[in-house]
């Protein structure tokens, strides 16, 4: 009998760490809200009725609750951009490098040093001393309002009183659990940072104000009347406040003092309460920061140094072929299953073929696999003392895996050597792989963002022939849907309304979705910001009007050969035509407020006190843009020592206002 109960329950217990699973890892419920609280009920019912039954996966003992997916969205006022990565001192000599050509000269840089926490990142807006909006990182542009669960964690504060706490503010830190607190709830959590992400999602507050989260804070977003000086008397403010901050911060006068900071933290750093990955080096000075500015995804005035990742042995029973989005063959290691750092690791990366000949990696051959934070695992060498007399090198395979197609080898015209990376030669939707993973990239974060239809959805419903090309999505078949396994009326609810939410998009997200090999979505919105609508947009490609683009500073010949190999392909250009019939695809939105609004400028010649760098970053803060060709859109061309005389006659010829470079300060002021 009480065997017989036993296995029930633990059949429970299975199930329930499935759904789990397929919730957390990959975002892709198999059953409905309701099932799922069924499914828990009848196990604490049965821990509640025979006492003998327990497991460290019931619901009793982990808090592994359903998350909800239906946050509003928020705007960042200012983006929430990650950090560059620095491994060795050489990069970080390198970081000041940049620092200094952008300045244009040598500063001195005093550093803010703080310890990277591990955990999940979080904006708190007050207004008038009162939290009105506690915000995810999100996409960086766009995170989800979260404010009652984050009003849970004890030190975050509701209301601040302090008379000299700025007016609106958003104070941004880490959402995080202490690595003891962690032991005591894990459950179905890998570690600690996928717990406090889990809670901090809960659909009810109650949830995660079970679990011990904290918060450390350590910078600012939007910040009206800024006028702190330093980075540290910020920090220091943050306290009088009522924040906490980290109490290993420290402040660090040269990269020597830097380097020795970092080895003692990696050292020590197994001993902290919470994980900590590395640490973050910000200039301290903010009138500095605030020049240096940021570079599409990070800021240019602070830099992650890293620890040095975790390690192990295992042996390569396999090396699978993947194809990615834009063709590229990644030859990816099974190995026997191990153990790095907390995180099972049986996949590792072998990056491509170049890689594969360089180590003289094969099958059978006993490696050495490094994981650090979130990158992908990836082999670093072969252990040759332990290879078989039996093992055979590798052959990279000439055809797609995929689709048969002949695989090649770019050549890059600049360094004139042959790329590392094989490609599938087909380059589009008649290559099943490149195709599926084409429309993972459409659905993507910064792309359409349909976040009810996961990547392993996608795969479900490509092999149900349910989605054949990005469009499909908007022609589901939802009676079919219904009958498949796992969907029930609430998730296929929640699907329709992502879709439908997905339907309006902006021009850049659009373009970025269509997934041109270089065109990223800075280089989208470039795009975007020239063409302003999708009208003119499909004139530009339909035309083969190509050229134009190389008028938009960003863009160059790299970019241009890609987006006409892309258009070349039919299947492509179906692909944007249907999309733009069920898409209601707006014009890019820019705030556009600054004085050089709708005004181009192109500069030759040397600047004086000025790197090229900071004075495009300059005219770009006050709304201008650039371009990098002499003609009648031009309005200003600025001419600094020794102009290229070519430039300024033609500009001459054709009515261009040519000014020098203290006329174009004014204009600035
Ligand atoms: S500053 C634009 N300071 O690291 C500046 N970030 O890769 C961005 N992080 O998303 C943040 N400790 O989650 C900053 N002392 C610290 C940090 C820190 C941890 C995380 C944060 C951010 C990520 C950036």
């Amino acid at each position: 009998m009480n065997k017989n109960i036993k296995q029930s329950y633990l059949k429970k217990i299975y199930e329930f760490k499935k759904h789990n699973k397929f919730y957390y890892e990959n975002s892709s419920p198999l059953i409905s809200d309701k099932e799922y609280d069924k499914l828990k009920k009848e196990i604490l019912d049965l821990e509640k009725k025979y006492t003998f039954l327990k497991n460290n996966f019931s619901p009793s003992q982990t808090v592994g609750f359903k998350p909800s997916k239906n946050f509003l969205k928020f705007k960042h006022r200012q983006k929430m951009l990650s950090l560059s990565n620095a491994f060795k001192e050489e990069d970080l000599i390198n970081f000041e490098k940049k620092i200094f050509n952008f300045l244009n000269k040598k500063v001195y840089l005093e550093y803010s040093v703080e310890p990277k926490i591990d955990g999940i990142s979080a904006s708190l807006t007050y207004k008038n001393g009162v939290l009105v909006y506690g915000v995810s990182r999100g996409d960086g542009r766009e995170g989800e309002i979260i404010t009652d669960n984050l009003k849970t964690i004890k030190d975050i504060p509701h209301k601040v009183e302090n008379s000299n706490f700025p007016k609106d503010i958003e104070i941004r830190g880490e959402v995080f659990i202490n690595k003891n607190d962690f032991e005591k709830i894990k459950g179905t959590f890998a570690n600690p940072r996928n717990a406090a992400s889990g809670s901090l999602r809960q659909k009810n507050s109650a949830e995660t104000s079970k679990i011990p989260l904290n918060f450390i804070a350590y910078t600012f977003g939007y910040f009206e009347d800024n006028k702190f000086k330093l980075q540290s008397d910020f920090l220091n403010d943050l306290q009088i406040w009522g924040f906490k901050t980290s109490k290993y911060n420290k402040i660090v006068k040269d990269i020597s003092g830097l380097v020795s900071l970092h080895k003692k933290f990696e050292k020590e750093r197994f001993q902290l309460e919470y994980d900590v990955d590395g640490l973050v080096y910000k200039v301290n000075n903010l009138q500095l920061q605030k020049r240096l500015g940021f570079t599409s995804n990070a800021p240019r005035w602070a830099i992650a140094h890293k620890f040095s990742a975790d390690y192990t042995y295992s042996e390569i029973l396999n090396i699978d072929i993947q194809v990615g989005r834009t063709g590229a063959l990644t030859p990816v290691a099974k190995v026997k299953a191990v153990n790095i750092g907390g995180v099972v690791v049986s996949n590792a990366t072998l990056h491509n073929e170049d890689e594969i000949l360089r180590k003289d990696i094969r099958i059978g051959d006993t490696v050495k696999i490094e994981r650090a934070g979130d990158v992908i695992p990836h082999v670093i060498e072969v252990d040759f003392k332990k290879r078989k007399n039996s093992s055979k090198k590798f052959i990279f395979p000439t055809k797609c895996p995929s689709c048969g197609s002949k695989t090649e080898k770019d050549f890059n015209k600049i360094t004139k050597k042959y790329d590392a990376v094989r490609r599938c030669g087909s380059e589009g939707f008649e290559c099943e792989k490149i195709a599926i993973e084409k429309i993972k990239h459409f659905i993507s974060k910064e792309a359409l963002n349909i976040d009810g239809l996961g990547k392993k959805v996608v795969e479900k419903f490509w092999d149900l022939k349910l989605i054949k090309s990005p469009e499909d999505i908007f022609k589901l078949d939802y009676d079919k849907i219904s009958n498949l396994d796992g969907w029930g009326k609430k998730s296929i609810s929640n699907l329709k309304y992502s879709i439908e939410k997905a339907n309006e998009v902006t021009l850049d997200r659009f373009i970025f979705s269509i997934g041109i090999r270089h065109i990223g979505i800075e280089n989208a919105k470039l795009i975007a910001d020239h063409s302003k609508t999708i009208e003119n947009f499909l004139d530009i490609i339909n035309k083969k009007n190509i050229n134009q683009l190389l008028n938009i500073d960003g863009i160059g010949e790299t970019q241009i050969q890609s987006i006409e190999k892309f258009i070349k392909n039919r299947a492509n250009i179906n692909n944007i035509n249907k999309l733009q019939k069920v898409l209601s695809i707006q014009k890019l939105e820019i705030n556009k407020k600054g004085k050089l609004k709708d005004k181009t400028f192109m500069f030759t010649g040397k600047l004086i006190d000025i790197s090229r760098a900071e004075a495009k970053s300059l005219i770009e803060k006050n709304s201008g843009s650039i371009v990098s060709t002499v003609n009648k859109k031009l309005n200003f061309l600025i001419i600094g020592e020794k102009p290229t005389n070519k430039k300024v006659e033609l500009a001459k010829k054709i009515g261009v206002k040519i000014i020098n470079q203290q006329e174009w300060t004014k204009l600035l002021n």
